[in-house]
């Protein structure tokens, strides 16, 4: 079963560590540093400790990873955020939370994620157009920002924005989406220890056409709702707006979890293609909740998965 996530395996029982560090600089290398030179907010992440959470499964390249995108802010294309994110100021960067918390602010970057514990997380990501990858995060659990900043009783949902910056994000010329991208979670779903902020990828800050400085990571949901480059985190009482929703409700909803057994109106989600693996080679079944059923199932509990899609 080496394609399930396994909660009580260890990243040090699969690889002992000098063989992940060179396996590791094997892989990133030269690639790694020119597609994020440390500089600014950049200064992530380089000592991030492995974590339980991960996958066994072995990662994607940083090529497939950070050339194959979704990144409307700059352009439709799979191709366009790695050809016109480089534009991108990511330092200064700073994140209101606002909403329902006890200590709302303007945040600068360095301040929101100081204190917060690093981790690696290999993870499975599912696209909502039936493709995936096997990505290694470096992030913190999104509940230790949100404890921080205390979360009030009334909050039920959390909202995300991206930033909003037409002169940089040419993709934003274009109204097809009503900027800013927008992205929603329950709060339950929101404090889950699955649940990431990422700040880097393999041993370096997370470049531009991924979502720099700092996205969201929901790895049992369709890739959709892990917005990137975010400004804005309201604790709000009521669902919130979110962008795939507000283009198309028949065939995105608000949860977006990965379910085979539940088809978009226009494909089916029962397996997907892995990336980097061929031409005819890749193919597998998509799993409940993107392998992590055994985590997140009692989250919806009572919920008819096929009404809340
Ligand atoms: N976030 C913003 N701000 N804008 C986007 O267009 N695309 C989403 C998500 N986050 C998107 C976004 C989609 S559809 C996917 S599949 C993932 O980002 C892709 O993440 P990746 O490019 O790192 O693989």
């Amino acid at each position: 079963m080496s394609n399930r996530w396994k909660p009580d395996l260890k990243w040090s029982d699969v690889t002992p560590k000098p063989l992940w560090l060179n396996r590791r600089q094997i892989m990133t290398g030269a690639a790694a540093l020119a597609a994020a030179p440390l500089a600014g907010p950049a200064r992530a992440q380089l000592a991030a400790a492995p974590s339980q959470y991960s996958t066994d499964e072995a990662p994607n390249s940083l090529e497939d990873i950070t050339a194959y995108n979704n990144f409307y802010e700059f352009g439709t294309g799979k191709e366009d955020p790695s050809r016109y994110a480089d534009g991108l100021t990511i330092d200064p960067w700073s994140v209101v939370i606002d909403g329902l918390v006890d200590k709302p602010g303007t945040y600068d970057f360095a301040d929101l994620v100081k204190d917060q514990p690093l981790e690696e997380r290999i993870y499975r990501f599912r696209c909502v157009e039936a493709w995936s990858m096997i990505v290694p995060w470096v992030g913190f659990e999104l509940a230790g920002l949100l404890n921080r900043v205390g979360v009030q009783p009334g909050a039920k949902f959390v909202a995300f924005e991206t930033l909003v910056r037409p002169d940089e994000m040419p993709g934003q010329k274009s109204p097809f989406i009503e900027w800013p991208y927008r992205e929603g979670l329950r709060l339950d779903e929101a404090m889950h220890p699955l649940t990431i902020m990422a700040t880097g990828l393999y041993d370096a800050p997370i470049p531009r056409q991924n979502g720099a400085p700092i996205r969201l990571i929901v790895p049992w949901k369709y890739g959709f709702k892990s917005i990137k480059s975010i400004v804005r985190i309201s604790l709000v009482d009521t669902m919130p707006p979110t962008t795939w929703n507000m283009l198309q409700p028949s065939e995105y909803g608000f949860y977006a979890n990965v379910n085979p057994t539940v088809d978009h109106p226009r494909w089916s989600q029962a397996s997907e293609r892995r990336v980097g693996s061929g031409l005819f080679g890749g193919r597998q079944d998509t799993l409940m909740f993107n392998g992590y059923e055994a985590e997140v199932a009692s989250l919806y509990a009572g919920q008819d998965l096929s009404v809340d899609y």
